[in-house]
């Protein structure tokens, strides 16, 4: 296992963004950039034994400081919607920025996605550390975040995140990485399948924003208790799809509070890489963009139609505006602590 530094970019002030790669001893390896703890490469092998880069990304960090789609970025400090970018926390009521209709997504005007995070590296991981001071896009409380990146030898990619807060805030980190398993501009994920483990998912309104209501999965497009073509009902205009065009519903997960276990698993039947994604969150958002033609990724290719999903294992959003949805509060003192792992194979 080694992990290398190499000058990705500098920031318009001369600030060095680096790129940190972790390889180990069969070659696999992930890369991730200071700037925005960005998740930027995954190279694991298919079935025929050649190393394939399965997350969408840019080559530059201009393309990154100019991109809106939180490619590979690490979401927060509450990923998703906040519902007219505004919640109420011991009673006094907080107004964030609204980026998207009239609700704040991913952060608000410069989430921590467009930070540069400072990264100490391990032997088999790298640790980002970002500091939020109170106020940052109105959030209330100094924010002390570490997100970190390891690998295992056999292929298992784990993003640990914690958080402490000076005073009571709320907290939803996610990672946004859009995974191609067939190889990052390699075309649609259509006929990738997907596993979810979820009886249900918060319904969502025109604009993304969840309802309140829990509704079953069960016959439907949002139906992936058993493996599917991810392409297959992704046309659908059930469950707001029309509005959403494709995917971008969170699933409840089925399993117990708190536990790290398998949330969904995901496959491409040709190359045979097979991705499990587990997690300790209680849901996890199933986004497919429409159609990222004319958007030009690493090695130039450009990436065209339904070029990739992303699995953002998350608390519910707009979390504050709905009592019964898992709380996104961090009080004072406590530490907020959670991982996703994705655990690359071949099948
Ligand atoms: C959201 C989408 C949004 C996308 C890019 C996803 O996490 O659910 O609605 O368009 O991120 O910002």
């Amino acid at each position: 296992m080694s992990v290398t530094k190499t000058l990705f970019g500098k920031m318009p002030g001369g600030e060095e963004v680096h790129l940190y790669t972790i390889t180990n001893r069969s070659g696999a390896s992930a890369s991730i950039l200071d700037y925005g703890a960005t998740w930027q490469s995954m190279r694991v092998p298919n079935r025929a034994g050649e190393l394939v880069d399965v997350v969408l990304g840019y080559d530059t960090l201009e393309e990154y400081r100019k991109h809106t789609m939180f490619l590979g970025s690490t979401v927060g400090r509450v990923a998703n919607r906040i519902g007219k970018s505004r919640f109420t926390l011991n009673g006094v009521e907080y107004k964030v920025f609204a980026n998207d209709f009239e609700n704040c997504c991913h952060g608000g005007r410069e989430g921590f996605d467009k930070k540069i995070w400072k990264a100490e590296a391990e032997e088999d991981a790298v640790a980002f550390s970002l500091f939020s001071p109170d106020g940052d896009e109105n959030f209330p409380g100094s924010l002390s975040v570490m997100v970190v990146y390891s690998l295992t030898e056999d292929n298992m990619l784990s993003i640990r995140y914690f958080a402490v807060t000076d005073a009571d805030t709320i907290v939803n980190l996610t990672n946004h990485a859009y995974f191609n398993l067939a190889g990052q501009g390699s075309g649609t994920i259509l006929d990738q399948t997907l596993q979810v483990e979820a009886d249900f998912a918060t319904r969502i309104d025109s604009h993304i924003l969840p309802t309140g209501e829990i509704v079953p999965v069960a016959g439907g497009p949002l139906d992936f208790r058993k493996a599917k073509p991810i392409g297959q009902d992704i046309e659908s205009t059930l469950e707001n799809m029309g509005f959403s065009h494709g995917y971008d519903h969170n699933f409840v997960l089925s399993h117990r509070e708190g536990g790290m276990e398998r949330a969904s698993t995901a496959a491409d039947p040709v190359g045979g890489i097979v991705m499990d994604t587990i997690t300790d969150q209680p849901g996890v958002q199933l986004f497919t963009p429409t159609d990222f033609t004319g958007m030009r990724g690493k090695g130039g290719i450009e990436y065209g139609p339904r070029p990739g999903f992303c699995l953002e294992t998350q608390h519910f959003a707009d979390a504050m505006s709905h009592p019964d949805f898992p709380s996104i509060v961090l009080h004072a003192g406590e530490i907020y602590s959670t991982e996703t792992v994705y655990a690359f194979r071949v099948e």
